[in-house]
């Protein structure tokens, strides 16, 4: 567990727990911590957690299978599959040698461009234009041969079939039936799938002669252009990370991005973004800046990823690049690399972006011109949700027209209803499963690598966790109040399910978990790593669990507010007080006995009474 967290962020010891930044949000004081132990990991500062598998698939943006499958492979333990039927295992294991052939063709077409002669002239092209040796052997960008059979006649002598040869679409065959190498004198470039395997390759000329400019793999039972980013293995955590996506067209764009640092770069090789992509990124993060060339295509590109957007909880921004440049050749560029920054830095939402385009067509002088100019903004205004950027736009569209503001909104009321924006559950339901098909959904559901949780807790419901806490850091006392919790005094399912399970399994929690059942998962791992024996004083746990008996007390009077009954209420309001009274005294006599040693980033128990119920 340690040696796998410390890969991603520097652990410092304190006994059984490491704390470090947490690596999944940015922050300058250590609030993640590891259970050495327990093997579970926590953040209190983002609400993060769960065990090895979780941080995983978290970290490297993969499922819980995926997960299980890297360890497995990387500790060599070999994973035993319950009820493969076996068809499913054969076509399993055909994967596996596809997918090892096209490894070892990328391996090969990386080393011949490294060492081989043939290759110069691609190495001394490429590092013309100002891409590293280093990007690019990080990226294992290679050279396929010129002969007709380079690969055929290795791949033979690897054991590969001329049939898994054709399959991976790396040989072909031709009009009078022989079999021949489909990449040939091109430099190329391997795509990856998130997992780092490698599923097809774009082939550049090297010549003019050559057609297309690209060649890539074709479309087969491995690679789908449409729903893969290229360079999202090597972009998947630093994209979680900087809780962003730029996306850009080429291959040589996303090697030059990570060249210079931007690492959360990914391609869309040349085609407008698809469902299935916006799907795999909105699994991780919540902005996708387009960097797409300024041509009428990529403008195209840009204002359709509005529409497959659509639905998603996803903002996409703009990183306008000046005509004729492509991203690329601007960051290699002196000075380059901060002009792209502050592209995208300054990138402007889809709508505004429209609207820039729509105006910079206007020809002022011309009535026609700014009346068609107001008859296309008119549904992108209206299309933004009521507020501030719609008003700020909307005088803006008025100004640049020279037309009345009044006119401007009148026209929105008229303006058909644009597509839906953000709009409910259907549109993410069906990404959902887009992405499913892809199979490599979302992140494993469950508190793993998810959005931040912590942050949003109730007092109570941090009081609730906080409890839970001290009972695993202080099972002796902790089992008397396990007993005595009860439904009453826990907001949330969730917690009442996790005491339940700590009344059975106070001793060791982390044991005999459902793997199945993350949510579970996460909040006995958060509970574990938070649990300090040190910092626990007996009288803090009486205390938070009388703040607790408070608040059930509480939801009771206002229940019987609502109820209609004076005399229940009453009753409950004079326990209520005596509570009160209570909890004073037991603060008074912590106060006297030393700090308050509750507040150990859990919770405040006991530091504050509550107000009272009216
Ligand atoms: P570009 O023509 O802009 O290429 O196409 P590029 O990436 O800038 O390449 P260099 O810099 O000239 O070497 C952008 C992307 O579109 C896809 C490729 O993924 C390419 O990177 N493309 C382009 C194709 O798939 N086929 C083509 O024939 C051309
Ligand atoms: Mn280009």
């Amino acid at each position: 567990m340690v040696e796998i967290v410390s890969a991603k962020t520097d652990l410092r010891r304190q006994g059984v727990r490491y704390t470090g930044l947490c690596p999944f949000h940015e922050e300058r004081t250590p609030s993640f911590s590891v259970h050495s132990t327990d093997k579970l990991y926590h953040c209190f500062g983002c609400g993060v957690g769960g065990d090895l598998f979780d941080f995983v698939a978290a970290t490297e943006n993969i499922d819980f299978p995926a997960a299980v499958e890297l360890l497995a492979d990387r500790y060599g333990v070999e994973v035993t599959r319950e009820k493969e039927d076996p068809e499913a295992e054969q076509r399993r294991r055909a994967r596996t040698r596809l997918t090892e052939l096209l490894d070892r063709a990328a391996s090969f077409y990386a080393a011949t461009y490294q060492d081989s002669p043939e290759a110069a002239k691609a190495r001394d092209y490429l590092e013309g234009r100002g891409l590293d040796p280093g990007a690019l052997a990080d990226f294992g960008v290679g050279y396929a041969p010129g002969a007709w059979d380079t690969l055929i006649v290795r791949g033979q002598q690897a054991g590969f079939s001329l049939a898994e040869l054709a399959r991976t679409g790396l040989a072909q065959k031709s009009q009078k039936g022989a079999m021949y190498d489909r990449f040939r004198k091109r430099i190329t470039f391997p795509i990856r799938d998130p997992r780092g395997r490698v599923v097809g390759f774009g082939a550049r000329a090297t010549g003019s002669e050559q057609k297309p400019k690209y060649l890539n793999s074709a479309e087969g039972e491995l690679f789908h252009k449409s729903e893969i980013l290229y360079g999202i293995d090597r972009a998947r955590a630093p994209m979680a990370k900087a809780g962003r996506a730029i996306v850009v067209e080429g291959y040589t764009d996303v090697i030059a991005l990570h060249q210079v640092g931007l690492t959360e770069s990914v391609g869309v090789m040349g085609t407008a973004i698809t469902e299935p992509q916006l799907a795999m990124l909105s699994a991780t993060i919540d902005t996708v800046i387009l960097a797409l060339d300024a041509d009428a295509a990529g403008r195209k590109a840009m204002l359709r990823a509005q529409q497959v957007a659509a639905g998603r909880k996803l903002t996409i921004r703009v990183a306008a690049m000046p005509a004729g440049e492509d991203p690329a050749e601007m960051v290699v560029a002196e000075g380059g690399a901060d002009r792209f920054r502050e592209l995208v830095d300054g990138a402007v939402e889809l709508p505004e972006f429209h609207l820039e385009l729509i105006l910079g067509e206007v020809d002022t002088n011309s009535p026609q011109s700014r009346d068609s100019g107001l008859a296309q903004a008119a549904p992108v205004l209206a299309g933004i949700a009521a507020g501030a950027t719609r008003e700020e736009l909307t005088r803006r569209v008025a100004e640049r027209l020279g037309i009345d503001p009044t006119v401007v909104v009148a026209r929105l009321s008229q303006a058909p209803e644009p597509q839906p924006q953000r709009s409910g559950a259907p549109a993410a339901n069906e990404g959902a499963d887009a992405a499913s098909n892809t199979g490599r959904s979302a992140a494993p559901s469950g508190s793993a690598g998810g959005p931040a949780t912590s942050g949003l807790l109730t007092r109570r419901e941090r009081q609730e966790r906080s409890l839970l806490a001290m009972c695993v850091a202080r099972p002796a006392e902790g089992r008397t109040y396990l007993d005595r919790l009860e439904a009453r005094h826990l907001s949330s399912p969730l917690v009442v399910r996790t005491a339940e399970w700590l009344r059975d399994h106070l001793d060791d929690p982390a044991e005999g978990l459902d793997p199945d059942d993350r949510e579970l998962h996460g909040l006995i791992a958060e509970l574990v790593v938070g649990a300090d024996p040190d910092q626990v004083g007996s009288g803090s746990i009486r205390r938070n669990f009388m703040e607790l008996e408070l608040a059930a007390l509480e939801d009771e009077i206002r229940a019987a507010a609502a109820a209609d009954d004076p005399a229940g209420r009453a009753e409950l309001s004079r326990k209520r007080s005596k509570l009160v009274e209570a909890v004073r005294r037991a603060e008074a006599d912590a106060a006297e006995s030393g700090p308050d040693q509750a507040g150990h980033g859990l919770g405040t128990a006991g530091s504050q009474t509550a107000p009272p119920a009216q």
